[in-house]
């Protein structure tokens, strides 16, 4: 579907061709972000675009981790986060101490970080993941016992996917996911009594049993396309709600509770984005220690 642009979000894309940079955006960035991106994706997708691109300059549209990964990922590229001030609530909740004393604990466990944290927690864990990847990859890691951070809903979620491994969780949650109930998934249910229930991993266990798919944001887009359900339930952010509204009017879309937006997910506006790309600002600065440490266990995730 092409959407016709507006006068800042051509010129966006203009000065993106004259700087020579990729813009890259997450689904869950205001639709306004989406359509002025070259590439849209999930935290996977936006990882891999970000390591595959001919351009030397970045600029990355979702939150601070996302722009960090894509930094160690590819270092000699530029890399601009155009609010700089765009975090992740569940990324600040663990800190490298938290993931040694887990260690120590349970020495025979491999760490895998769910990529939604700081490079420094990347650096002491074995392998990364996002919510994409993250069964396929427990499956695949040589090693019987997992400890799992920051977030414990991904992490049971992956656990009963994978029985056949232990696994040990750090007790990270995403504030925004998290706060969904079983009450408010089943009130859903019974309003829409004909939909299909869509949920993202990083809800509680009780909100995931309730679901007929669960996936990462662009899995949960595929789901809906491809889905003969006229009607869809969404227990993800509201920017998956108005795409799928916009992409599919002839299916009925509804999100699970009100209010399920990530605030930090809508600091960037088209005027920011614009004068990331005029100024050069905001730069991804880590140091070479900081990649080097961190790179291991990213690359281990694309490579797997
Ligand atoms: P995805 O990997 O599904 O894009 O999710 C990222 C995220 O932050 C979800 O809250
Ligand atoms: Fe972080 Fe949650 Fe926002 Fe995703 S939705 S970026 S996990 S706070």
């Amino acid at each position: 579907m092409s959407i016709p642009l507006n006068d800042l979000q051509r010129r966006i894309l203009d000065l993106a061709q004259e700087r020579g940079a990729l813009i890259l955006a997450h689904y869950y960035q205001p639709l306004e972000i989406q359509d002025a991106a070259h590439v849209v994706g999930d935290s996977f997708e936006m990882a891999r675009q970000a390591k595959e691109a001919e351009e030397d300059m970045i600029v990355l549209c979702g939150v601070r981790f996302m722009a960090e990964s894509a930094k160690i990922l590819s270092p000699h590229k530029t890399i601009l986060l155009p609010a700089p001030d765009a975090g992740c609530p569940m990324a600040d909740m663990v800190e490298p101490e938290d993931v040694l004393a887990l260690r120590e604990k349970y020495p025979n466990a491999a760490v895998m970080c769910y990529v939604n944290s700081s490079a420094a927690v990347k650096a002491v864990s074995d392998v990364c993941c996002t919510s994409s990847s993250a069964v396929r990859i427990a499956r695949q890691m040589d090693a019987e016992e997992i400890i799992f951070i920051p977030d414990r809903n991904l992490g049971r979620y992956v656990a009963e996917q994978v029985p056949e491994k232990t696994f040990y969780f750090h007790p990270g949650f995403c504030p925004i996911h998290d706060r969904v109930t079983a009450d408010q998934a089943k009130q859903a249910k019974t309003r829409y009594p004909h939909a299909v229930f869509a949920v993202h991993p990083e809800c509680q266990e009780a909100v995931l049993a309730e679901a007929d798919f669960v996936g990462s944001t662009s899995q949960i887009l595929d789901f809906a396309r491809t889905t003969p359900a006229a009607e869809i339930i969404i227990g993800t952010e509201l920017s998956i709600v108005e795409r799928l509204r916009r992409e599919l009017p002839e299916k009925k879309i509804f999100s699970v509770s009100a209010g399920f937006i990530c605030p930090n997910m809508k600091k960037i506006q088209l005027e920011d984005l614009y004068n990331a790309l005029e100024k050069g600002v905001y730069e991804i600065k880590l140091s070479e220690a900081e990649i080097h440490a961190a790179k291991t266990s990213l690359d281990r995730m694309v490579a797997l």
